[in-house]
């Protein structure tokens, strides 16, 4: 058992001994709920429009009775910090990357196989079948209950130089997010993988500290990396997308309408933060290029081709710790809701 799980189960016995919920739990104190829901991008990003609707939306159906704060940008902490922090119950909802939870479970690595998944219509498949569904819960025993996932979109790399073929990524310092699949990934173009958080992209770049990172269009130009950045390559070659979290001793001890009327309205914001995911992302590729700071290189068939060799072996790398059958899933989603509906 991880450490985070440790302290989510002792949570839950703890909170169980005290008859969790409203007399013991302090989001539960004079009928507000208060539910503290820290995330590290801007506003007008997918995550963030999809944030504020969820509480605005929380707030208009349960007046008085639910409290939905929205902190952004990394102002309240990290999503490593608020990863512990909902086991801890300090807050009570979180949308952090799937590729974060690699301390935790293995399944999410799934999403960060490169090339793995064409585009975003084909992640929304996989994550509607019964395989991609059953990954809500996988970490529900840790103190995670998924309600969610919540698109941002594709990525592309960015360095302080063109990235055309995959050697020319040799030798650069790249950011990635907290991935072991990233890790293996920038390994395989020869790069220098550094682990960091997202809060600390910029000044990394401006200081020369990393020279390349991957990441959607979207935080790319929200974050305003291209200041600091001035080569972004369109890849599309991995998903950065979210699990809607809450801690499962908090959810259980709502007042069922409420809990009712909450996974209602996540499912409602859900269906319009996917739809309007893309979009959103093309509209910054769009800023991006109108800022006339930043050179957008578009690669041939061929050289796109290159990179997806360059980093096919990962796949084989961590197929055993994923599970094949999971993988197999992403490629065809359909055979596993048959598989479902014949069990
Ligand atoms: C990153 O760290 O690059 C992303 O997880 C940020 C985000 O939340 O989109």
């Amino acid at each position: 058992m991880t450490r985070l799980a440790l302290i989510a189960a002792s949570l839950a016995v703890a909170c169980l001994i005290s008859a969790c919920g409203r007399a013991s739990d302090p989001t539960l104190t004079d009928d507000v709920i208060v539910i503290k829901f820290p995330h590290v991008v801007a506003p007008g990003t997918p995550k963030g429009q999809a944030a504020t609707r969820f509480a605005e939306l929380a707030e208009a159906r349960f007046p008085g009775r639910v409290d939905v704060e929205v902190y952004p940008s990394a102002q309240l902490m990290n999503d490593d910090d608020s990863i512990e922090a909902l086991a801890f119950g300090e807050i009570q909802m979180i949308a952090v990357s799937l590729s974060k939870f690699d301390r935790l479970t293995h399944a999410f690595q799934v999403f960060d196989l490169p090339f793995l998944f064409p585009d975003i219509a084909g992640v929304e498949q996989f994550q509607q079948s019964a395989a991609g569904e059953a990954l809500l819960t996988t970490l529900a025993d840790d103190g995670f209950l998924g309600l969610a996932f919540w698109h941002n979109g594709m990525k592309h790399f960015g360095a302080g130089t063109p990235l055309r073929r995959p050697a020319d990524a040799d030798g650069l310092n790249f950011r990635i997010m907290e991935s072991d699949v990233l890790q293996a990934q920038i390994e395989a173009l020869g790069g220098n993988p550094q682990k960091m958080a997202y809060g600390e992209i910029y000044q990394a770049l401006q200081t020369g500290a990393i020279d390349a990172q991957e990441n959607t269009w979207s935080n790319i130009y929200s974050s305003k990396f291209y200041e600091v950045q001035p080569y972004f390559t369109v890849t599309n070659h991995g998903y950065v997308g979210y699990l809607v979290a809450v801690n499962p001793t908090f959810w259980n001890a709502l007042p069922s309408d409420i809990r009712a009327g909450l996974e209602e309205i996540v499912a409602e914001v859900t269906d319009w933060g996917n739809a309007q995911s893309v979009a959103i992302n093309e509209d910054s590729r769009a800023k991006l290029e109108q800022s006339g700071r930043t050179n957008i290189l578009e690669l041939s068939a061929e050289e796109l081709s290159a990179w997806r060799a360059a980093v096919q072996p990962v796949w084989e790398q961590f197929s055993d710790e994923i599970g094949p059958e999971l993988i197999e899933a992403t490629q065809n989603p359909a055979a596993t809701n048959q598989r479902a509906g014949a069990n």
